[in-house]
This record gives structure tokens, C-alpha cells and sequence, in this order.
């Protein structure tokens, strides 16, 4: 049997797919949630097809799982008339409630949210195709995140809850809402990445208007209920249309106070550039990213080679932080490969249940076509796919395949691939690799493997200066999620983690006096009689 045919029979009989891994049925999503009601929709909807085949007289087809509401212009535009109206100009119950408040209101919906991880897992795997594994892996990686933003407001509130004297003025100094936040998310994590905006966004008093990724949107249906239960009505509010019809009327508007996105600059950049004032728009963005691992000729090569497979194969490297090109020594870029591509060999394909699995099917249908360019485009400049069967696919999967010797002249020298391809340049000189990462139009981190300090300090020092995270002997990642995940050029806008995000959705707001018997008679009497959210020494425990 070819490899092909072999790829073809990953895919199950719908007969064949285990029970406990079947959603209940499929998700025809006929609502939505704006100004606080699940507002009904009898209009277009989008039909979703899982990256999950099923075997067919035709031949593999992509399963249907639900459909979700295709709104237009107007329902956007109610929705931000809603978001709106619930901050009020900062005077809206949801600004102006205390700290304390907010946080119980985020509490009671992450015990809602819980209660549905059953469902919201499979959506996971079924939209995006990720593994059952991961799935339930970005769950609870999601509530963490949840429960570690409450800490962190915690600790602000408690730092802000005195008073700076300074120069015979004192000051309460504290963070107050920005108003309102667009939000979208990416469709690798639908559920994680959006709510590492959302979440800090709400719980600091701004109101929402949440649109969820093109894959991986129902999976936001079994949430509604829930955030319209916690949260006074309008705050937050899910808007659901084609980007390009619903959101530059969103921007044009200038009512956005916040643009917060998980995708492209060139989506980014076009949608700045809408808003009327963009001096009042503040962006919070992480955007394309092209990392590299640099294996000097003092690489352990074992590590580099696991660490180089986990960082760019993981879910079929669409990670953001995925190691998209590999730079190798040329006096140990045989031994490299050829471990490396023995690696790939062993890692596990098939349906995203399987136990183990790494390679899944991908989501994006026109992916493969794309992937197949990169390939042809890279052999027609002298590189070859040297890893046995590399590049077949079959259906929505692709298997991975390991392009050697990758040049300047490649596609794959400049573009986020963003799926299981692995570019590897062979390199004389580390001032090769860094005169590569000053031209790159990328800067969100490196990967350096070396065994040699000498040679790991002087990449560290220029390095730094050109990306935002630079990991020795290891992948590059996100996570932890408590250190600062950002990047340079056209990588990111604003600083996520977890007591970042807070910040990025925030701006200090502080009440001043001059330090007078009167003043301090007046400012005593506001704090004992607990008569001011904002202006109070309440402490949170
Ligand atoms: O796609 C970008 C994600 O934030 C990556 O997170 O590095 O933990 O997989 P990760």
C-alpha cells in the first residue's frame, strides 16, 4: 500500500469513532448573546465541517458538526450600541463596581464555565481537529489562567489600597477601565488565547465585544448563558458575521476603545487604521511569528533534536511560538537531520482521540494547497523533502515534511508556514542567523542550542534586541503563563501574562490632595463611611 493510501485510512467509518469521544450531536446555534439576552436568529447561518473525515461512497468527507448565525452590519452595530451603553462614559454598574464585586461575578462564571468542559473539550477537537489530549489541556490551562488573573488583581488591588505621600500631596493611585474592547481570537487556541484578553479586559471594568474565531466558534455557544447570568447586561456581548462585513463599521464608529487580536499585522494594521482617532484606540495584539532554532556546532544534538520536534510539530506547528525555521551548523547538519528525521518518523499521526497522537488533521481547507506551494517552490530553488514520505496527505491531513537546504531565494525562508513543515538552513557563521533575524519582519523569540557559554552569551546580547524571549536548549513557548509574552516588529502590540494583561487593559487613575486639615477630615470620611469604589482602603482577602 502507498503511503497515501495508508494516510487515507487514518480516517474512521463514522460507525468507527469511539462513543465517549462523539459530541452529543451536532450544534445548531440559533442565538446569540447581545445586551444581556440570548437574542434569536433566523437568518444565514455558516455550516462548520470538522477537520475530521469520515470514510464515504465519495471518498472522505469532512463531517458536519453545527452551524452558527452569519449576523450582519446591524446586529454588530446593537451590540456595540449595547457595550456602550453598559460602560456608560465609565459610570455604568460594571466600571464602577468595587474590585472585590468583579472578581465574585468572574468566580460564579468560571464555576459555569466548568460545569460545561465537557462539551467545550470536544467542540475543541472536533472544530480545530487538536488532540482530546491538548484539548482538555487548553481547558485547564484556560481556567487556571482565570484563577491566576484573580490572584494578580488581588495583589494590585492590595498594593493600591494606601496612599503615596510625596512633597506634602497624597495620592491614591489605582487602575480604572478603558471602556470598550474588541476582541478576537485566534483559531490554534479558540478558547485559551481569546481568554487571556477577554478575561483581564472584563474583569478590570471595560465591557466586551467578543467575536470568536472563524474555527473553533462553537465551541463559545455553551459560554453564553453563562456570561449573560454573571454579568450586568451589555457587558459582554458576542458578535458573529464576516469580519471584513461587521468589524471595520465597528472601527470606523470610534467607540472602540480597546482593539484586542490574535492574528495577522496585515489584519491589525488595516483595522487601525479605521478608527477615526487612533490616539484614543489602544491595541493589545499578538500577531505573525516566524521563530527560529539556531544549532550551533556545539549542540548537544539529541536535546536539539527533541526539543526542535516538540517546538515545531505540536499540533501541527500551528502555534504561534511553533519553531517555523531551523538554522544548523554545517558540520552537524548530517547528523541532525538524521536524527531529527528519524524523530519525526516515530511521532504518532491520526484521528485527534488517539492515544499519544501529534499529527492531527488540519482545519483550514485551502492549508494543504498552500503547503503543497511552499514545497514546490522550495524544490524548484534546489531543496529537496528529505524525511521518508514528507508532504503526502490525504483528505485534511498533511504529514510533515523536513525541507533541506532552505535558501533566501524560498518562500519558506520568509513565510509563517504555520503547519508541519519544517524548514532547516544550513549555516557557516552564527552571524549568518543573526543578520537573518535583523531582516525578518518577525520578532517574537529565538531558540539557541549550544553547549558552549561562550558562544551562548555573545548570541544572547544581540538577540535580545531583536525578539522578546530568547530560550537556550529549549523550544520556544509561551508559557509560563505568569512571564511576558510579547514580541518586536510585526510580532505583537502590548504585553501579555498574566499581571501584564491586567495592566494592558487598564490605565492608572489616582485621586490626589494637597495634605490640609481639611483634606484630610474630607478624604477620612469618604474611606470610613465607604462612600467611593475607587477612593478606599478596603483590603481584599
Ligand atoms: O499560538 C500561540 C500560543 O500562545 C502558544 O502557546 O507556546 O504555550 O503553545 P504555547
Amino acid at each position: 500500500m502507498d503511503f497515501s493510501s495508508t494516510l487515507q485510512n487514518i480516517f474512521p467509518r463514522s460507525e468507527d469513532i469511539p462513543e465517549e469521544y462523539r459530541l452529543p450531536g451536532q450544534v445548531h446555534q440559533r442565538e446569540y448573546l447581545s445586551n444581556g439576552e440570548m437574542k434569536a436568529w433566523d437568518g444565514q447561518v455558516h455550516e462548520v465541517f470538522s477537520p475530521i473525515c469520515t470514510q464515504s461512497e465519495n471518498g472522505l468527507e469532512r463531517v458536519l458538526i453545527g452551524s452558527y448565525p452569519v449576523c450582519g452590519e446591524n446586529e454588530a452595530q446593537e451590540s456595540l450600541a449595547a457595550a456602550v451603553a453598559a460602560y456608560n462614559n465609565g459610570r455604568g454598574e460594571w466600571p464602577i463596581m468595587g474590585v472585590a464585586e468583579r472578581i465574585h461575578c468572574v468566580e460564579q462564571f468560571t464555576g459555569k464555565m466548568i460545569e460545561q468542559k465537557d462539551i467545550i473539550v470536544k467542540l475543541i477537537m472536533w472544530e480545530i481537529g487538536k488532540s482530546f489530549a491538548d484539548s482538555v489541556k487548553e481547558f485547564d490551562r484556560t481556567v487556571e489562567y482565570i484563577y491566576a488573573t484573580i490572584d494578580s488583581l488581588k495583589n494590585l488591588d492590595r498594593d493600591s489600597s494606601g496612599f503615596d505621600i510625596v512633597d506634602g500631596i497624597a495620592a491614591q493611585v489605582r487602575r480604572s477601565p478603558l471602556g470598550v474592547v474588541l476582541c478576537m481570537g485566534p483559531f490554534n487556541y479558540p478558547l485559551n488565547e481569546t481568554f487571556t484578553t477577554l478575561i483581564p479586559a472584563l474583569i478590570m471594568g471595560n465591557t466586551i465585544l467578543f467575536k470568536p474565531p472563524k474555527f473553533g466558534t462553537l465551541l463559545h455557544y455553551p459560554l453564553q448563558e453563562a456570561f449573560r447570568d454573571c454579568f450586568p447586561k451589555g457587558v459582554v456581548n458576542i458578535i458573529y458575521g464576516r469580519g471584513n462585513t461587521i468589524v471595520p463599521g465597528l472601527m470606523q464608529s470610534g467607540k472602540i476603545n480597546v482593539l484586542t487580536l490574535i492574528g495577522s499585522s496585515k489584519v491589525a494594521n488595516e483595522l487601525k487604521k479605521q478608527h477615526p482617532k487612533v490616539n484614543r484606540l489602544r491595541a493589545v495584539l499578538g500577531l505573525d511569528a516566524k521563530n527560529a532554532a539556531i544549532i550551533t556546532a556545539h549542540a548537544d544534538i539529541k536535546l536539539a533534536v527533541k526539543e526542535t520536534l516538540m517546538g515545531s510539530l505540536s499540533f501541527n506547528g500551528q502555534r504561534c511560538t511553533a519553531l517555523k525555521i531551523v538554522w544548523v551548523h554545517k558540520s552537524i547538519a548530517d547528523e541532525f537531520l538524521q536524527q531529527f528525521t528519524a524523530a519525526v518518523a516515530e511521532l504518532k499521526y491520526g484521528m485527534p482521540w488517539k492515544k499519544g497522537v501529534s499529527l492531527t488533521p488540519l482545519p483550514e481547507p485551502n492549508k494543504i494547497d498552500y503547503l503543497n506551494t511552499c514545497i514546490t517552490d522550495a524544490q524548484a530553488h534546489g531543496a529537496k523533502v528529505v524525511n521518508e514520505n514528507g508532504g503526502t496527505s490525504a483528505g485534511s491531513f498533511f504529514y510533515p515534511a523536513v525541507v533541506y537546504p532552505v535558501n533566501k531565494d524560498m518562500k519558506l525562508y520568509h513565510e509563517e508556514q504555520f503547519g508541519p513543515i519544517v524548514p532547516v538552513v544550513p549555516f557557516d557563521d552564527l552571524e549568518e542567523t543573526i543578520e537573518y533575524l535583523i531582516e525578518a519582519t518577525h520578532g517574537q523569540q529565538v531558540s539557541i542550542f549550544s553547549d558552549n557559554a561562550n558562544e551562548v552569551a555573545a548570541l544572547i546580547d544581540p538577540l535580545v534586541n531583536q525578539v522578546s524571549r530568547v530560550n537556550i536548549n529549549s523550544q520556544c513557548q509561551r508559557g509560563p503563563d505568569v512571564f511576558p509574552f510579547t514580541g518586536r516588529k510585526d510580532s505583537a502590540e502590548g504585553t501579555l501574562s498574566v499581571a501584564d494583561a491586567i495592566r494592558s487593559f487598564s490605565i492608572r487613575s489616582l485621586v490626589a490632595f494637597k495634605m490640609n486639615d481639611t483634606n484630610k477630615t474630607l478624604i477620612n470620611d469618604i474611606v470610613h463611611q465607604d462612600t467611593s469604589n475607587f477612593l478606599s482602603t478596603k483590603f481584599i482577602f
